[in-house]
């Protein structure tokens, strides 16, 4: 029996966890300290000042496509025609825009089927048969609060964070 080699295993594997247990905290440390690009695209600020109702922009929020729609009172009527129990994701025009703002519809560009960007927010486009967005990869509708009305979408356009800093000037993110 050597004592002497015992100890210099027990050393070794003391050092061995050292360095596994520094190896987790590592990424971890990363990942709790977002570099100064992710930063900048944490949130969008967005001038909705030129949009006229019955126009929408695209913009982007967080890499992706995002609508800013400023719905007529004609297309507010629409949303709120609808009884809820007519929708595969039932969600009132209310809840998916702020007190007092219900013309300013706001959702990701993304069609909730396999990710698309919808026809309807670009003039002219094709609005599709529920006057609000139309996907053209497989033909999902969208209602005029976003809401899925036709096609293989299970969700509605998903509606992000976002806050009036004025009425001209929004937060999303
Ligand atoms: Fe929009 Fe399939 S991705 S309908």
């Amino acid at each position: 029996h050597d004592p002497r080699r015992r100890d210099f295993i027990n050393i070794a594997a003391v050092s061995f966890a050292g360095v596994g247990a520094i190896a987790i905290v590592l990424p971890l440390v990363n990942q709790m300290n977002p570099s100064a690009d992710v930063l900048a695209q944490a949130s969008t600020e967005i001038d909705i000042s030129k949009i006229a109702p019955g126009q929408a922009i695209k913009s982007s929020f967080r890499k992706q496509p995002l609508f800013v729609r400023n719905l007529t009172p004609a297309e507010i009527a629409a949303a709120d025609a609808v009884s809820l129990n007519e929708l595969r994701d039932p969600q009132s025009l209310e809840e998916r825009t702020k007190a007092g703002k219900k013309n300013w519809l706001i959702t990701l560009g993304v069609c909730t089927h396999l990710g698309c960007v919808p026809l309807g927010a670009g003039e002219g486009e094709n609005k599709g048969p529920f006057g609000g967005y139309f996907c053209p990869c497989h033909g999902s509708a969208y209602d005029t609060a976003g809401r899925i009305r036709q096609g293989p979408a299970p969700t509605n356009l998903h509606v992000p964070e976002y806050t009036f800093n004025s009425d001209t000037v929004v937060t999303v993110g």
